[in-house]
């Protein structure tokens, strides 16, 4: 089933962190604390019913406020933008409660994390929790130039424990070097950024077995979109209403025509908005969200990109 519930917040400040980078903190409208969570996690920011942005939380886990960080993409769908231009301090957010893709394991020895621009945000509170717990860990934190890379100043306290990569005084990093150099071949190797260093780590863990090595993704797994095989099935509802899912067709867009609206954001199977309850039938998972256990548990699927591996599947919608 979905886990995902929704809690209008009251954006408490807003900081410039860097050049394109705000954070916003967010308080619960009674004063009240807001949920726990645990660091890797995220929340959806519900800007309209059409626009729904995920940001990893940047706090401590036990704060009673949530911070997350919004870079500007000019060329994304205007949700950064909208953010950044419109929202102040003051303003209410409808945001869902915290879910975790990215979970921290603390059964390591060591650890290597590695970040790239904004992709330190989820970062932030696992060096905070691997400290809190002694463990030996490492932060390499690549940006393109100093103005750009957000919580510089906050990394500090770590000291050598953090390694500040910019492209403009170093030129570009040499990631096979720097995991060498950090150990990482036989370490616990959390990463988040962009798709071109993601790939860079998958490749280096893929090479040495001895690392355990956990991604945040942003990129759609290779057959999220369909493969030449799909084949049509059936969605039920829970009133018992049949819906035809067509070879090419998502989920998600047989459930819209049919009337049946459901929230989603990425549409890519790899932010976990549109998880939906499965009540019967066996899902075909083509998402980056869920766990090898959540897939085997078959109760719950994204169906933005995730199929049916039989005829017909009756979904909590
Ligand atoms: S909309 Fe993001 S996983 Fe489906």
């Amino acid at each position: 089933m979905s886990t995902q519930q929704f809690v209008t917040v009251t954006v408490e400040e807003v900081t410039a962190e860097a050049t394109g980078v705000v954070s916003l903190v967010l308080a619960a409208r009674d004063g009240r604390a807001l949920p726990r969570w645990t660091p890797g996690a995220h929340i959806d920011v519900v800007l309209s019913r059409d626009l729904v942005r995920q940001y990893s939380l940047s706090s401590a886990p036990d704060e009673a406020r949530w911070r997350i960080a919004v870079l500007r993409e000019p060329d994304g769908r205007g949700g950064s933008a909208h953010l950044h231009d419109r929202v102040r301090a003051g303003d209410n957010l409808l945001v869902s409660t915290p879910r975790n893709t990215f979970p921290l394991d603390l059964g390591a020895e060591r650890y290597v994390l590695v970040a790239g621009g904004i992709g330190i945000t989820p970062l932030l509170p696992m060096a905070a929790a691997l400290e809190a717990a002694g463990r030996r860990w490492s932060l390499l934190y690549l940006g393109r130039a100093a103005d750009t890379m957000a919580f510089t100043g906050e990394l500090a306290r770590y000291g050598d424990k953090v390694t500040f990569h910019r492209d403009d005084e170093s030129g570009i990093v040499d990631i096979t070097a720097e995991l060498d150099r950090r150990g990482a071949a036989d370490a616990g190797v959390y990463a988040c950024g962009p798709a071109g260093l993601l790939a860079a780590v998958e490749g280096y863990a893929a090479a040495r077995p001895g690392s355990r090595l956990v991604l945040e993704h942003f990129t759609a797994a290779p057959d999220a979109q369909g493969r030449a095989d799909d084949r049509p099935f059936t969605v039920e509802t829970r009133d018992g209403r049949e819906i035809s899912v067509g070879a090419g067709q998502s989920v998600l867009d047989a459930l819209s025509a049919a009337g049946v609206r459901s929230l989603s954001s990425c549409r890519e199977g790899v932010c976990g908005t549109c998880e939906t309850g499965v009540l019967a039938g066996e899902p075909d998972h083509r998402d980056r969200v869920l766990s090898d256990e959540e897939r085997a548990a078959g109760d719950t699927m994204m169906i933005c990109v995730s199929r049916c591996r039989g005829e017909r599947l009756v979904l909590d919608v």
